[in-house]
């Protein structure tokens, strides 16, 4: 027996199958473009993801036909919040607008000044990267498309009607288009008509341990796949990567060093706190919520750094490994809100900035600015989740910069929290995706497959380095102000 997941990312399609075990037994991608037509825009077209998801299967079945062929599960996670709109003939009448687009902060205003009821039911505050406003932008700017949409769709689900010609979507994917009660795990009929929109505008809900519809005829033959694999509700990216380290009772916790940053802990109940832009969401286990701290710029401030000094971000780091010296009290300060930030400050206007410049400030030392600039952003997260009454005292480090010793030694000291950090912690959404397509294949209990992956480490605060950080961070705080009071 074998189980897929498929995870819709920003920058490519991932498939990945695991056995009956959960062992990974082969993967594929295929690579995404975004467009950004204008300056905060961010957009792709619909039909990308179903031709890389189409190249990723076929991939899969030249190197593992004989375990694809005995599939009986598939799982779908994928980047959230994007909006699909469709015609009466299921063709998307747009290019899809992305999570991380920026246009619709007059369109936030609106809603929030229309229907309060959009942190109460919905439990966020309304903010660009969010779907509704981003549906309320084209009912402003583009009435004609709005007026001929029938369907709207996130992401994985246009994918998951292309695979069983379903409209479904999942709690955890759904809570982040802010149309939903999400305690209730329902849609809400007032948040969806402040947006000119109805129930019958969207799919259905399943929970993402549920069957969603089962693989087209098709397709399965296409990949020689004997018989109809269940498609399981699956999850929005984050919630499925809880899924994939076994972040899903309560307290459970990862921290995300990706492109963007995600402190991300599971609750046994819905815990809003929409002053300090916590994202509060379903999770993707029936009767599971979860929270988030996500900031913008984490892997991408470093990336951003390695290309103005013409190195990798491998080897910038590299530089800063061996350095067990804690920063001088006068080192250089960094802010990473080079496109702006959500959590906790939600502003799309943000910027970022080094403070503190000398002349013996070198390239490690602005490295090392940069790692610590992105801990206390992680900071600031915990804060206003502890101020929402979670506490969180032990992650799971996840994402592309979680190889670095430096870094997570950082957040740790600075967050004063332990960091976990497993044996393969890029796998991400499609690992936890495949494993919710196994549940709902097997009817397995989600808690018995969920569980955590084998550590290489655990990295503990460094007494004196935490001592060090704590009045930079006191410091750094002043600094969002004093830029938000000078902005040009
Ligand atoms: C979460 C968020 C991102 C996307 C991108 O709120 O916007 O993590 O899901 O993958």
């Amino acid at each position: 027996m074998s189980y897929l997941g498929i995870d819709i990312g920003t920058s490519a399609v991932k498939a990945l199958l695991i056995d009956a075990e959960g062992r990974s037994v082969a993967s594929a991608s295929a690579s995404l473009e975004v467009s950004r037509p204008h300056a905060d825009w961010s957009e792709q077209a619909p039909d990308g993801w179903i031709k890389a998801t189409g190249a990723a299967l076929d991939e899969l079945r030249v190197k593992s036909a004989a375990e694809l062929g005995r599939l009986r599960g598939i799982g779908l996670s994928g980047q959230m919040h994007g909006a699909v709109l469709l015609d009466p003939s299921d063709r998307p009448l747009r290019p899809a607008i992305l999570w991380n687009d920026g246009r619709s902060a007059a369109e936030c205003a609106a809603l929030t000044e229309r229907e309060p009821r959009f942190h109460s039911l919905g439990g966020n505050l309304v903010m660009p990267g969010f779907t509704a406003p981003k549906l309320e932008w084209v009912r402003r700017h583009e009435p004609a498309i709005f007026a001929k949409t029938t369907k709207v769709l996130l992401p994985k689900d246009y994918v998951r009607l292309w695979l069983t010609g379903e409209y479904v979507c999942d709690m955890s994917d759904a809570a982040g288009t802010l149309w939903m009660d999400v305690a209730e795990r329902d849609w809400s009929e007032p948040l969806l008509a402040a947006t000119g929109l109805s129930r019958a505008h969207m799919p259905r809900l399943v929970e993402g341990t549920e069957v969603s519809g089962t693989l087209r005829s098709g397709l399965a033959a296409r990949w020689g796949i004997d018989g109809h694999p269940t498609v399981a509700g699956g999850g929005g990216d984050n919630a499925a990567s809880a899924c994939g380290i076994g972040a899903v009772r309560p307290g459970e916790a990862f921290l995300s060093l990706g492109t963007s940053g995600v402190l991300f802990v599971s609750n046994a109940r819905y815990s809003p706190n929409t002053k300090s832009a916590v994202h509060a969401f379903c999770h993707a286990l029936p009767k599971t919520w979860h929270q988030m701290g996500v900031i913008l710029s984490a892997a991408a401030s470093l990336e951003w750094l390695a290309g103005i000094t013409g190195r990798t971000a491998a080897e910038l780091v590299a530089e800063c490994e061996g350095d067990r010296e804690p920063p001088a009290p006068d080192a250089p300060l960094f802010l990473p809100y080079l496109s702006g930030e959500r959590t906790p400050h939600n502003d799309a206007l943000a910027r970022g900035a080094f403070v503190g410049l000398a002349h013996v400030s070198d390239r490690r030392a602005l490295t090392r600015a940069v790692l610590e600039g992105v801990a206390f952003a992680f900071a600031d997260c915990l804060e206003v989740l502890s101020a929402a009454g979670t506490e969180v005292g032990r992650v799971t480090a996840v994402g592309g910069g979680s190889r670095s010793h430096v870094w997570l030694e950082t957040i740790s000291s600075a967050l004063g929290i332990t960091m976990d950090v497993p044996e393969e912690g890029e796998l991400g959404g499609a690992y936890g995706a495949a494993r919710l397509g196994l549940i709902a294949a097997e009817r397995a209990d989600p808690f018995a497959i969920c569980t955590p992956p084998k550590l290489v480490e655990i990295i503990e605060p460094n007494r004196p380095l935490a001592d060090a950080l704590a009045p930079r961070l006191d410091r750094w705080r002043k600094l969002y102000r004093l830029q938000k009071e000078i902005r040009i």
